[in-house]
């Protein structure tokens, strides 16, 4: 282990210029280096590398990151490995950290069995691949495979096998060459009960697993005949070495053509794959059967932004190609959604039509995912309003998930034209989702390396809002500020030489804000009374609605918060001093919410805008509020470090 020590001071003396240097040419341009982008194809340099930040971005693709994620991303190294580069290059000695002798032995031993997996798999994947094309019994696996049209360089490619259908020979023959029953039975290829002991896979045409580097992991078995009682694939059981929800099938033969289309297509089977890369489509991969999961979409992710993921077009396989897909726009990824048409598979629609022709359906077809989504709901929910009110939640909840606000923007335009809704509104529910996932979603525990320079810029413009957010609910806020009305709303206050109610006070300041929650019709209904009730009047109020908010809120204990109240100079008797502070906090709290709300709106409206010169009046509008907000931080800020302020 690196001690954390070294590893910041390995940051701290990496320069970003001579990290990319040695592998990108750049030139100087204005404070920053440019050049050609490693990470997609292009001619005029739109890579920026910044001295100054000591991070690099694409403006081309997007990419970005510092010192270590370029080593990462650019040579494939994991953390450790680009924090070792690095340290040697700025001849940092690395002193590994003290790990315990048994902790070492333990884990010497899980690394060398799951090096004994590899080996024995390795074994295995030849008997199969050996039994298939050299023993009589096997060549039915042979001709299984070639009548499904598959060309001995693509079985060759994908080292496909066969399994015997008789006992236990696979293992006898591993025993005889000296390999342990142990790492056999580990290795899921053979089980044992007692003193018996059988192959797990047996008469099996065999489809091997690989990782990114192209070691056997785990095996996908296809039964030959069909059975109904048998199930059609029987894979691996999972292992140290395979863990099902953080491989996809054919990366590993994938990967550099997922890197030079920048685009990942992805399908359901193993037969899918296989398929696509002969007739010379090899960006592919299989999520095999199941749901997409965070691992594997992280796996893509290395490689390409681009996912496109090819269904088949039974019910079941758009369903789906639906779960798994607002993980992958979490992820920040563009996807796109391909129906095929019915009953075909991307096997048997290739086989069909032919390369070109599949090209183009698939560019012809290619949906984007949230206009599919509501696609292929909208001709049902439309004379429903219960159904559509249901479908826009849905798809707001995944537009809220994408990180990328423009990207974001788009989405919702063409969200609000599609179902002739609001845009304001929409932009404002899903802002609404992007609070409430921020501020309830839990830290990933697990080390995802340092952060990348989007995410650095995207944690500090949020840090700020992220507190304020922390610290706000506008359902207490209203709440607050009713109660006070009907507790004090009849006292008379004075300030800026003025003397006059409490409640003229709170109406004035609230001026332009509309409430929102509950509280809204008490709110409305005290300001409609001139002059202010006074308190046991709301608690017997005529209006059940008034008399049972103002029995909730006057018998129920407050919390007391601080306030600003010292700005306005007020001149007041003593015993109200702590009603004072609590009134100013409650009114400054709530302005400052609806301060935060516009701030958010117009930033949207600012991401959608064009026009330049209505671009410069939002802008505009922004530096107010921006402005105001750091006014009402700091009255906050105040009252927090000063908690005794009602003395002085
Ligand atoms: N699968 C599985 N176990 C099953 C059925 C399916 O693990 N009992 C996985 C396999 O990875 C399979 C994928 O789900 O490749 C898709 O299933 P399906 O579409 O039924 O199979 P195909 O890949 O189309 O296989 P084939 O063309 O040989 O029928
Ligand atoms: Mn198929």
């Amino acid at each position: 282990m690196i001690p954390k020590l070294t590893i910041s001071r390995i940051i701290d003396a990496a320069h970003i210029d001579e990290v990319v240097g040695e592998f990108v040419a750049l030139k100087k341009r204005g404070s920053s280096l440019i050049g050609c982008c490693p990470f997609h194809n292009e001619k005029t340099p739109s890579f920026n590398v910044s001295v100054a930040k000591n991070i690099y971005k694409c403006f081309g693709c997007g990419k970005a990151g510092n010192s270590i994620t370029f080593l990462m991303e650019h040579q494939q190294l994991s953390y450790t490995e680009a924090l070792r580069y690095l340290a040697k290059k700025y001849n940092i000695e690395v002193v590994e950290e003290f790990v315990s002798e048994e902790k070492q032995r333990e884990d010497e031993i899980k690394h060398s069995q799951q090096e004994s997996i590899l080996i024995v798999n390795q074994f295995a994947q030849r008997f199969f691949t050996d039994y298939m094309l050299n023993n009589e019994e096997g060549r039915v696996g042979l001709a299984y495979f070639k009548e499904r049209g598959f060309s001995q360089q693509t079985i060759d490619k994908f080292q496909l096998g066969f399994s015997p259908e008789s006992g236990s020979l696979l293992t006898e023959t591993g025993l005889k060459q000296g390999y342990q029953l142990e790492i056999l039975k580990k290795a899921g290829l053979t089980s044992a009960k007692e003193d018996s002991r059988f192959d797990f896979f047996r008469n099996r045409a065999m489809f091997p697993i690989h990782n990114l580097m192209g070691k056997v992991i785990a095996f996908g078995g296809r039964i030959m005949k069909k059975d109904e009682k048998a199930p059609k694939y029987v894979n691996t059981p999972e292992s140290d070495v395979y863990i099902k929800s953080k491989i996809l099938y054919g990366i590993f033969q994938a990967k550099s053509d997922i890197r030079k289309k920048d685009e990942c297509l992805l399908c359901e089977g193993y037969t899918d794959v296989i398929s696509l890369v002969q007739n010379g489509i090899e960006n592919v991969v299989a999520s095999s059967g199941t749901a997409l999961t965070v691992d594997q979409i992280k796996l893509v992710k290395r490689f390409t932004n681009n996912i496109t993921l090819l269904y088949d077009g039974d019910s079941a396989g758009v369903k789906a190609a639906l779960r798994g897909t607002d993980l992958i726009l979490e992820e920040g990824m563009n996807v796109r959604i391909v129906v095929l048409p019915e009953p075909e598979d991307p096997d048997s629609y290739i086989k069909k039509v032919g390369t070109t022709a599949f090209e183009d359906y698939v560019k012809t077809h290619k949906q984007d995912l949230i206009v599919f989504k509501s696609s292929l709901f909208a001709a049902e929910a439309k004379n429903d309003p219960i159904k559509k009110a249901e479908l826009i939640k849905d798809i707001i909840t995944t537009v809220a998930k994408i990180p990328d606000a423009i990207q974001r923007s788009v989405y919702v335009r063409s969200c609000a034209e599609k179902f002739g809704m609001s845009e304001q509104l929409l932009i404002i529910e899903v802002n609404k989702l992007r609070r409430k996932n921020q501020t309830t979603k839990p830290k990933e525990e697990e080390y995802q390396g340092p952060p990348s320079y989007e995410q650095q810029v995207e944690s500090e413009l949020h840090k700020t809002q992220q507190v304020e957010i922390a610290t706000l609910s506008l359902e207490y806020y209203e709440r607050d500020i009713v109660r006070i009305l009907m507790e004090f709303g009849a006292m008379r206050i004075k300030y800026d030489e003025q003397d006059e109610t409490i409640a003229k006070f709170i109406f004035d300041e609230l001026e332009g804000i509309e409430f929102e929650t509950k509280y809204k019709y008490a709110f409305d209904m005290i300001k409609q009374t001139d002059p202010p009730l006074e308190t046991n009047a709301y608690m017997h109020h005529e209006d059940q609605a008034i008399a049972v908010i103002a029995y909730e809120l006057l018998t129920s204990q407050h919390e007391i918060s601080d306030g600003w109240w010292k700005r306005y100079q007020v001149i007041v008797p003593d015993k109200q001093m702590l009603f004072q502070k609590d009134m100013f906090s409650a009114v400054l709290r709530l302005k400052q919410y609806h301060s935060l709300e516009q701030v958010k709106l117009i930033e949207e409206q600012l991401q959608l805008e064009t026009d330049e010169i209505k671009q410069i009046e939002l802008l505009k509008k922004l530096q107010v509020l921006n402005a105001q907000r750091i006014d009402f931080n700091n009255e906050t800020g105040t009252v927090i470090f000063r908690p005794n302020m009602g003395k002085s």
